[in-house]
């Protein structure tokens, strides 16, 4: 079955990066020169998603606004004759059919997902979580989406991690079918370090089947006293197939400071316009 719907969950409260979240959300924070969730929204599209679900919270009206038309602003750049602008303006809101509902309660990324049970119905669907940006050839979410179509089964997009980093996330202990794929016997969320059955992570990205969600109705709050996808998944992962696949490409963490920096230096340094004049202040600067 065609994958042609996608789950962005933006109501978590960021609170690492507070105080910049107070009042604004964690996905409008800028990386270097769009706001986080623009990257999500675009890899989507890219992938040849048509409807995106954003799971949001309260204090997170301004990425529906972000992705909505701006008529008086485009009318302003139009009169201008500010025509790149207005190109790039334009673009935001023409990128796919965007759908917004609120989780209204921070219960857990288990819980957020399940508040998109309506939206997706009996189809399987990608769901792509803010915090982690990947630069690759093919977009991350389409690897993942190809590999659904040929198992028929969940996905879950993992790479590995340094050993001492485990407690961060999500681990996989699977069975190796060949270079990139694992079939998972076992999840865990966030293990102590000397504990974790592997060093695979899950990172942000997954393609689900629906059988998730009566699973996630009955899930109970685990990790952090959150209801976590992760849970939910390794009760699949006891009734069907469920793979995990090493996407290709460089993933950045954005959902913590060192990870955000990176990302927004790396992706300065890519720019046509900025990149070498950026870089020969980097490099005087560490001189
Ligand atoms: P995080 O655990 O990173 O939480 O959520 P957070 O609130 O975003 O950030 P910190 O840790 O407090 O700084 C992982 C993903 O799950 C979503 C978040 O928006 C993020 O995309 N999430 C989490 C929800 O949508 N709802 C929740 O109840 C919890």
């Amino acid at each position: 079955m065609k994958v042609k719907k996608a789950v962005i969950p933006a109501a978590g409260l960021g609170t690492r990066f507070l105080p910049s979240t107070k009042a604004q959300p964690k996905e409008m924070l800028n990386i270097f020169d769009k706001p986080s969730i623009q990257y999500i929204v675009e890899e989507a599209v890219e992938a040849g998603i048509e409807d995106i679900l954003i799971i949001l919270g309260r204090n997170k009206k301004s990425i529906e606004d972000h992705f909505d038309k701006s008529y008086e602003l485009e009318d302003k750049l139009k009169s201008k004759g500010k025509k790149e602008l207005l190109e790039g303006v334009e673009k935001i809101s023409n990128l796919g059919n965007i759908h917004y509902i609120r989780q209204k309660e921070p219960l857990g990324l288990g819980h957020a997902i399940y508040c998109a049970k309506a939206f997706v119905g009996n189809e399987p669907f990608a769901v792509m979580l803010g915090d982690d940006i990947v630069k690759s050839k093919k977009p991350c979410i389409k690897q993942l989406i190809e590999k659904y179509e040929e198992y028929n089964s969940t996905i879950i997009g993992v790479q590995e991690v340094e050993k001492s980093q485990v407690d961060k996330y999500g681990i996989v202990k699977g069975e190796k079918i060949n270079e990139r794929l694992y079939k998972v016997e076992d999840l865990v969320e966030k293990p102590k370090v000397k504990e974790a059955p592997s060093n695979i992570a899950i990172l942000g990205r997954y393609v689900i089947s629906p059988e998730i969600f009566p699973i996630l109705q009955h899930t109970k709050p685990g990790a952090g006293n959150e209801i976590q996808l992760t849970d939910g998944l390794k009760e699949l992962a006891r009734r069907r197939n469920v793979y995990s696949y090493v996407f290709e490409g460089k993933r950045y963490d954005v959902g913590n400071k060192l990870g955000f920096l990176e990302a927004t230096v790396e992706f300065a340094l890519d720019d046509k316009e900025l990149g070498s004049t950026f870089k020969k202040y980097l490099k005087n600067l560490i001189k």
